[in-house]
């Protein structure tokens, strides 16, 4: 089978890095292009650091698009905490081969969209979802052409990690992800009721840098750098490969159709989910076999 067309939209960020690695390295995935969001940390630094992942993987002619510095609306939230100063927990990488390409990504996203068969681009996102939503609402013909919308993020029967039930993804910008969630397409959600699962704990890490190939030893020192920033030592969730995992391999997870709404208000749970009849349905992942995403994992990074 030909491998599937996707664009990559990221806020690298460690687990983004690996993500990243994973679908550069994977024979079911053809990255056609790598659009960035500010999230983690600044819009400059996860725009710089798309360009060093795929200078160090070699895929350097990859496009990047600079995308959105802000959500629609607020301030977003930083999480240098977790991923260090510069979004990739010091990890050495060389510098990104070539700059951005001019245009902003919602607009490269569309160019691209129109100039492809329709339904043969699928955007994998892995940070908030401000770019996808200014396509929508700037190129409505083009996002019609977008095959699937794979998203990490949010959180249903688990707790959240920047709220009592609100994952970060979702509350840095909700009424982006109200717009994507709500825009009829095929949009399938990856919360933190499976990320949570996906773990790598230090014999993980050692297998990775055991292998000697190029990816697995920067994937290592990515979850080192994880553990370096974590109070939990015995093993950190790999949130956003699950979105990558899924487009590879979908029977490695239970996926539900559902009806959620994001709370936009701006209460301890903006950027919530709860279920609503008011709201188109939409794929959600809630269980995975979390042994077989790993080994699918390290074996393509491996
Ligand atoms: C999500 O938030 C970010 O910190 C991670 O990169 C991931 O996309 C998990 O809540
Ligand atoms: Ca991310």
């Amino acid at each position: 089978m030909s491998p599937r067309q996707i664009v990559i939209d990221t806020d690298p960020g460690l687990d983004d890095a690996i993500a990243i690695l994973f679908a550069l390295a994977s024979p079911a995935l053809s990255v056609a292009a790598v659009t960035t969001v500010a999230g983690n940390i600044g819009l400059e630094r996860t725009t710089r650091n798309a360009g060093r992942l795929l200078a160090a993987a070699g895929h350097d002619t990859i496009p990047v698009a600079a995308g959105a510095s802000q959500p629609l609306v607020g301030r977003g939230i930083s999480e240098e905490a977790i991923h260090g100063d510069d979004g990739l927990g010091g990890v050495p990488l060389p510098g990104p081969m070539s700059p951005p390409v001019a245009t902003p990504a919602a607009r490269f996203l569309a160019e691209m969209l129109m100039s492809r068969p329709a339904g043969s681009i699928d955007i994998l996102a892995l940070g908030p979802l401000t770019n996808v939503a200014l396509l929508l609402d700037e190129s409505p013909e083009a996002a019609g052409r977008i095959g699937r919308i794979i998203a990490m993020g949010g959180a249903v029967n688990e707790r959240g990690n920047v709220g009592p039930r609100s994952e970060f993804n979702l509350a840095c910008d909700p009424e982006a992800a109200a717009r994507v969630l709500e825009s009829g397409l095929d949009v399938t959600l990856v919360p933190l009721d499976v990320t949570r699962k996906v773990r790598a704990d230090r014999d993980y890490l050692d297998r990775l840098r055991s292998s000697g190939t190029l990816p697995g030893a920067v994937a290592a020192d990515l979850i080192a750098a994880y553990f370096a920033g974590a109070r939990d030592q015995e093993s950190r969730p790999l949130h956003d490969p699950c979105v990558m995992l899924l487009a590879v391999q979908p029977a490695l997870f239970d996926v539900r159709r559902m009806r959620l709404a994001i709370d936009c208000g701006n209460g301890v749970d903006r950027g919530a989910l709860a279920p609503s009849s008011e709201v188109p349905e939409i794929a959600v992942a809630m269980d995975v076999d979390a042994k077989g995403a790993l080994e699918l994992l390290a074996q393509t990074l491996t």
